[in-house]
């Protein structure tokens, strides 16, 4: 029977070992934190991408979506508050030269003596804490003067709020109605870490709802919901999600209510998406700075209002990441370990692998023509190399849900076995109606065998 038998170490293992994410610059030492997307990594993150690209737009029809640049006028910064608030107290040691986020010190280590936390080591001199602002700051145009300094985003939020009147006007939209965004952002944290759980670059995925102000808390508790089935149709079992409802003293500068969507990692329970309910805080104060008017008229009823907001921010490493953690499992087949990622079909890298038994006989030939048949359908990957079993447990560890065996049979009545990653149970099937098979599998309903564990 399945176990749960994941650690963060053995998800970096498998991570490195089959190519979806490694260190970045590694030829050079790397960069702290830093990683990059390979093969496996980037088709897996594009699925998560896709499905909630897929229930924001496509299964709604209230939503729409904005691409807005990474770089943007400074002043929208100040005018969200970001310059002035998107600070972490931080401490140095003046002995050891490092910096620590002073409200996180019961968590972290004493780089000189392990067993104790940063200022509680016998030589520790720690400054008092100060503020330090997240953002990492650049200069735009070829000259380094005054006046040039831009920031990278550390939320792509901001550029929904800017543009909201504009494509509020093309998308002819009034409240209720949301603007979805995915791209990249970045954060200087003074201490990232748990692999790419916290990173200074990472991936979100947001929506800005809009909606009459009195309506506002029935959409907070509308997308509570949505956001948290949303993780559940895609395999990740509840019992290892929760909401969490942030205390006053943890909410961000612009929210009257914030819940966060936390999984059950590892390294413990950890935010994945929180849900906020921003009133109109963003709205007015971009109004405000840029003297235009962010608002909506209802010709029906001759009202003019500010929008109250409510926003699912989720990152898509942390949910690619959480989504590889729930599916990693190792079970006895036959005296031998299998390592096997249960992704949901809708989300493995690769659908179906066909695999010729041995590279002779005809059967390479046969295998390409139902991988040729198969490519044009889903994502597929042909492998002949090396005995059947190591080929098998290279898709197991990719996660491909389904694999195709062209076997001697084959050769005498163009059938396949069809093997099933989760049951390991094995079907013939005709090499003209494996596309339409699997098709017609990706389609049904999914269950994650290691509900039943
Ligand atoms: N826009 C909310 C966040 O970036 O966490």
């Amino acid at each position: 029977m399945p176990t749960d038998v994941v650690t963060m170490d053995k998800i970096v293992a498998l991570c490195k070992r089959r190519g979806f994410v490694f260190p970045s610059s590694e030829i050079y030492g790397g960069l702290a934190s830093t990683y990059d997307y390979g093969h496996y990594g980037v088709l897996l993150k594009r699925n998560v991408k896709d499905a909630w690209w897929r229930a924001m737009l496509q299964e709604r029809d209230d939503i729409v979506a904005l691409d807005a640049a990474i770089l943007m006028s400074p002043k929208v910064w100040e005018a969200s508050g970001h310059l002035a608030s998107f600070t972490d107290p931080l401490v140095d040691c003046r002995r050891c030269g490092q910096r620590f986020r002073a409200d996180h010190l019961g968590e972290l280590e004493c780089p000189e003596k392990p067993s104790k936390h940063p200022g509680e080591g016998p030589n520790c001199d720690l400054t008092e804490a100060r503020d330090f602002n997240l953002m990492f700051e650049t200069t735009i145009g070829p000259v380094k003067e005054s006046g040039a300094e831009i920031y990278l985003r550390p939320e792509t939020a901001q550029g929904i709020f800017v543009d909201f009147p504009q494509v509020m006007q093309t998308a002819r939209k009034k409240p209720p109605f949301g603007i979805a965004q995915i791209g990249k952002s970045f954060r200087n944290e003074i201490t990232p870490g748990n692999f790419v759980f916290r990173t200074r670059e990472f991936e979100q995925m947001e929506m800005e709802f809009f909606v009459p102000p009195p309506d506002a808390p029935r959409w907070f508790e509308h997308w509570l919901d949505a956001r948290m089935s949303w993780y559940v149709d895609l395999g990740i079992r509840p019992d290892h999600l929760r909401l969490r409802p942030h205390e006053e003293d943890e909410l961000s500068h612009y929210s009257s209510a914030t819940s966060d969507v936390e999984y059950l990692f590892p390294i413990g329970w950890s935010e994945l998406e929180g849900i906020a309910n921003r009133g109109d805080f963003d709205l007015r104060a971009h109004a405000r700075h840029s003297g235009k008017k962010l608002e909506y008229f209802d010709s029906a009823t001759n009202e003019r209002y500010v929008p109250h907001v409510i926003e699912p921010a989720a990152g898509a490493d942390r949910a690619t990441l959480a989504f590889m953690v729930d599916a990693y499992d190792e079970e006895d087949v036959e005296g031998e370990t299998r390592t096997v990622l249960r992704l949901h079909p809708q989300l493995a890298p690769v659908k179906v692998a066909v695999l010729p038994l041995v590279r002779k006989d005809g059967l390479p030939e046969l295998a390409r023509e139902a991988y040729e048949a198969l490519k044009p359908v889903v994502q597929a990957e042909y492998d002949e190399g090396g005995s059947i079993g190591r080929r098998y447990r290279r898709q197991d560890e990719i996660g491909t849900p389904w694999g195709v065996t062209v076997d001697h049979q084959t050769t005498e009545d163009r059938t396949v076995t069809l093997r099933d990653r989760d049951s390991l149970e094995q079907t013939r099937v005709a090499i003209d109606e494996l596309p339409d098979e699997i098709l017609r599998r990706l389609r049904e309903p999914w269950r994650s065998p290691k509900l039943d564990a």
